[in-house]
């Protein structure tokens, strides 16, 4: 199945990875609104270039496009590329606000295409585990459910592209770019967020948008708990989700499980072998999980279902991020339903 790549940037090149160590899927060639960009891009690699997302789609052949553009910009040429008549796997977060993601879905359903969204830490095994154990009601009813995000970005880091650390083409800061992996993982393992206390503040760079989101989260299941997320902390730390029920607690260390006990007891734990990684250097982390999205996004084609993170799922991560956005402005509990 030939996949074509939007957008490329730092993203693209694990895009490229990605579908290169998939044996069913094959590179279709790249574009990118700058030419220049995919002119480089496409000269590294010895692939083809391509001067519209249309002609990706109808001359070369893609019948699924990778989306790694700005953050505020994959909704135009996702809908560019469902038009031309091909599926979306579409880079985190699936876009800033919910109108935006909402019309892509829209798009999504018009045109009969699938939309999955690239939450990669997800798919790690050791996520995958504690999905399980949860699921299994292992450490009996929930308490807590807390997520510490401790990544450190420069200000070179926010500098090095336009687009980096601004309202329109991030969304936001800590939470939305960096935190998004982890937000999304607690709010999939605790089964979705239902209000949240939140403040966010700018305190170790010059930017825009937040480098400190700190929120308090009633879970639906029950449980309450924390999510503290900035890019102020100095040199990146392994990032912390931690689960304390009746029966036992579950802490995850990076994608891996640290510490699993139960009545007061250690459980076995298997060490994965691979983490998410990104906490420190922006373009140090695993392509594995992408490559899974790409196998994943040719069987769901194939089988005519779902992809692993379909667009209504990849959404319910921005809602709690843009609930905590709107709860640090208005000093206040927000509900996610409102
Ligand atoms: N899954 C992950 O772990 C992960 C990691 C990094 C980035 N991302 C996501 O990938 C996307 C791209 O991030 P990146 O770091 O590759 O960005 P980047 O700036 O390195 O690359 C973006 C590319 O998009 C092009 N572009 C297209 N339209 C543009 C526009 N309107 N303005 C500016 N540039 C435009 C740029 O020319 C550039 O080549 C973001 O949504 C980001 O959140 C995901």
């Amino acid at each position: 199945m030939k996949f074509g790549i939007v957008g490329a940037g730092v993203i693209a090149e694990y895009h490229l990875e990605a579908i290169r160590r998939t044996a069913r899927a094959e590179i279709a060639g790249v574009y990118d609104k700058f030419p220049e960009a995919a002119k480089a891009f496409g000269e590294k690699h010895s692939i083809p270039i391509f001067d519209s997302i249309e002609s990706l789609v109808k001359s070369g052949g893609a019948e699924v496009v990778t989306i790694g553009t700005p953050s505020g910009w994959h909704l135009e040429p996702a809908t560019q590329a469902m038009e031309a008549g091909a599926h979306v796997l579409c880079e985190k977060p699936l876009e800033v606000t919910l109108d935006r993601i909402d019309r892509m879905i829209e798009v999504g359903k018009k045109m009969n295409k699938k939309i999955g969204g690239i939450l990669q830490v997800r798919t790690f095994p050791g996520c995958q585990r504690a999905k399980k154990i949860l699921e299994e009601g292992r450490l009996g009813k929930l308490l807590l459910a807390d997520a510490f995000i401790k990544y450190y970005r420069t200000q070179e880091y926010y500098e090095s592209a336009g687009w980096r650390g601004t309202f329109e083409l991030d969304g936001g800061g800590a939470a939305m770019n960096q935190g998004i992996h982890w937000i999304d993982l607690i709010q999939w393992l605790a089964d979705g967020a239902e209000s949240v206390c939140a403040h966010a503040a700018t305190v170790g760079h010059q930017i825009e948008v937040e480098d400190v989101c700190l929120g308090m989260v009633q879970w639906k299941n029950g449980a309450r708990g924390v999510i503290e997320a900035t890019t102020c902390a100095q040199p990146g730390f392994a990032t912390r989700i931690e689960f304390h029920g009746e029966k036992g607690s579950l802490l995850l260390e990076d994608s891996q499980i640290k510490k699993f006990v139960i009545d007061g007891e250690d459980q076995p734990i298997e060490e994965a072998t691979t983490g998410a990684g990104g906490h420190a250097d922006p373009k140090k982390f695993s392509v594995e999980g992408h490559v899974i999205h790409v196998q994943d996004m040719i069987e769901a084609i194939e089988q005519d279902r779902d992809p692993l993170i379909p667009g209504h799922e990849a959404r319910k991560s921005v809602e709690l991020i843009v609930s905590m956005y709107e709860s640090s402005k208005k000093e206040g509990w927000v509900r996610l339903d409102d």
